[in-house]
């Protein structure tokens, strides 16, 4: 039984395995309908979310299988003081394969321990949100036809941004990758990771002004600064706008250049970007549903 808590659980052999499952999945999606009748998805989350749920459950439907779980854990049993360990044993007694988000770094690897089913990572904490990853890499790939050889600028919570650190781990793995991390200080990349880009060899670099690199980067990963990760509102209110892109900052950027966001977004993009054809983050949202039929049926082991 194989779970999936960060992108590098999956060799980039597989990775490309299942980019082409959800490539056909996206073209002939009634060649999978039925993929998986008499399955159940147990969605638990345990820390707010709209796009990661909705398309977990949507994936399931779309493959025929049912649904169920919480959105809040304030609805479980989680509520009177019921662990992740336990509640991961018992939702195994219920359903086939369960998505968890929780806002502790590590909780669904615990659930993975004492799970009987797969346990899919949906986002731990500031840690890890692999799909989330699985779903920018399908949408780079898709839009770009290749994962190497680019410039990639990540701008704004590089500290606390899940999503940030997962894509880079997985990017690395990439021939020709070279990044621009664009965050005000308190918002910088950690430590480990530079460390790991040093050791590898990886080309970085750290800017503040999203201007003084727009020009350069072939991707841009725009990230919002996250209220919900901040110990005083203080610092949230003085960091939140430090980045807004607009049509002039996009005027600087290459003709062929994309842009991405995990969303939600708040102020960090502006809504006139997007007309922008270069702005591509609701089509990543799309893409998302793709992959995440595609992991079901690859870690429930389903051929069609
Ligand atoms: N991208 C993402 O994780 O969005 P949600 O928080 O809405 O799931």
């Amino acid at each position: 039984m194989r779970h999936l808590m960060n992108p590098l659980d999956f060799s980039v052999e597989e990775l490309d395995k299942l980019f082409d499952l959800a490539e056909d999945i996206s073209v002939n999606p009634s060649k999978y309908a039925h993929a998986c009748e008499g399955k159940k998805l147990a969605s638990c989350f345990y820390e707010p979310s709209t796009r990661t749920r909705l398309s977990f459950e949507a994936a399931m439907l779309n493959l025929g299988g049912q649904v169920l779980g919480f959105s809040d854990a304030s609805s479980s049993s989680a509520s009177k003081g019921e662990s992740v360990s336990d509640t991961i044993r018992i939702i195994s007694c219920y359903a086939d394969i369960c998505a968890m988000r929780h806002p502790k770094e590590g909780a669904p690897m615990v659930a993975a321990s004492r799970s009987g089913i797969p346990v899919i990572n949906a986002g731990d904490g500031g840690h890890q949100h692999p799909t989330q990853t699985l779903t920018d890499l399908m949408t780079i790939r898709a839009l770009k036809h290749r994962l190497n050889n680019f410039t990639i600028g990540l701008c704004g919570d590089l500290k606390f941004g899940r999503t940030v650190h997962s894509l880079i781990g997985a990017l690395i793995r990439y021939s020709g990758i070279r990044f621009i991390f664009i965050s005000p200080p308190e918002l910088k990349v950690p430590d480990y990771i530079t460390d790991l880009l040093r050791e590898k060899g990886i080309e970085y670099e750290e800017v503040i002004r999203l201007e003084d690199c727009m020009a350069d980067l072939d991707l841009l990963y725009m990230t919002r600064v996250q209220r919900e990760r901040f110990f005083n509102e203080e610092d949230y209110v003085r960091l939140k706008d430090f980045y807004i892109l607009n049509n002039e900052k996009m005027s600087l950027a290459k003709d062929d250049m994309l842009v991405l966001h995990p969303l939600p977004r708040v102020n960090e993009i502006s809504v006139e970007v997007d007309d922008d054809p270069r702005a591509v983050y609701f089509k990543q949202a799309q893409y998302g549903v793709y992959v995440r039929m595609a992991l079901i049926l690859t870690l429930l082991e389903i051929t069609v």
